[in-house]
């Protein structure tokens, strides 16, 4: 029998691009410091908050990381004009997408109005299946898309019904263009982060107690990190992972298994 050769390089992501939507605060910038971390190029779309996206790009000049932040609101045919314009002024060829961009609003059943029922969806689905559109001619052969979902897509969560059919409906449609773009090669997974500690918290009603009850509920005995979510999504993309495709991947430290 052959000898099989150890490929120590298939989690390494050097020489690829990624495009991270959301990618300057929380999971997002987590994903775009580890990938950068391993080797690969990024670009990270941000939209108002242009303090985070500043100290990335300082933290990537000091540490020679290759990412570069890009505003533009994708939620807008203007924003993703803007994309579009930006990859072929700079002749670009992707690796993949990762689609953390995600916004909410947590009310009960019942109270949400038509306006916040399109701000949620505009973003959380309708962008993603747009950009998605646009990026297609723009990847390489064994590329990877994976959209970030949450557990409000297949759980009832306290006033998250909205968010929750949101991710619901990106879920279904990461498992539609799994099925029909593996034939081009191009891998498509949805990643499940738990409960994680991010400034998007601190919006939420109620959130220290929330985050408490989340750590409680663990059987890691913790909430999960941004960096344990982003390994995962480096994983994903990664060689490693080329035979994954429509897979489903909970980062929970355990908790989707708890009564
Ligand atoms: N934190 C958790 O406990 C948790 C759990 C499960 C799943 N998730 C999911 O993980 C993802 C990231 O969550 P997070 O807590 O890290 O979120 P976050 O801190 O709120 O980050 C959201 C990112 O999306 C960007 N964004 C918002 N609206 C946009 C638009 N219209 N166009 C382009 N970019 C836009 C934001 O940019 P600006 O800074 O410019 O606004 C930011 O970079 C989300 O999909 C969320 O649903 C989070």
């Amino acid at each position: 029998m052959g000898k099989t050769m150890p490929n120590n390089d298939a989690f390494s992501l050097s020489g690829k691009t990624f495009l991270i939507a959301g990618g300057t605060r929380g999971i997002g910038r987590a994903i775009s410091l580890r990938f950068a971390q391993a080797g690969a190029n990024v670009i990270a779309i941000y939209v108002r908050g242009k303090k985070a996206a500043g100290s990335l790009q300082d933290l990537a000049r000091e540490q020679e990381l290759a990412i570069d932040c890009l505003c533009a609101d994708l939620s807008r045919p203007a924003g993703l004009e803007k994309v579009s314009a930006y990859l072929k002024e700079k002749d670009i060829e992707l690796s993949g997408l990762v689609y953390c961009a995600a916004t909410g609003v947590h009310k009960p059943a019942g109270e949400f109005t038509a306006r916040e029922i399109k701000w949620v969806f505009s973003l959380n689905i309708e962008a993603y299946i747009a950009l998605v559109n646009l990026l297609l001619p723009y990847f390489k052969e064994g590329s990877s898309i994976i959209a970030i979902s949450s557990k409000g897509a297949t759980r009832a969560v306290h006033e998250y019904g909205l968010v929750g059919a949101s991710k619901g409906a990106l879920e279904a449609y990461s498992r539609h263009l799994a099925a029909e773009l593996a034939e081009r090669k191009i891998r498509v997974n949805i990643l499940t982060p738990g409960t994680v500690r991010t400034e998007a918290w601190d919006a939420l009603p109620d959130s220290e107690r929330r985050l408490a009850d989340a750590e409680a509920r663990t059987p890691l005995g913790r909430l999960v990190t941004v960096d344990e979510v982003a390994y995962s999504a480096q994983f994903l993309c990664s060689d490693a992972a080329s035979g994954v495709v429509g897979l489903s991947l909970l980062v929970d430290g355990g908790a989707g298994i708890m009564e």
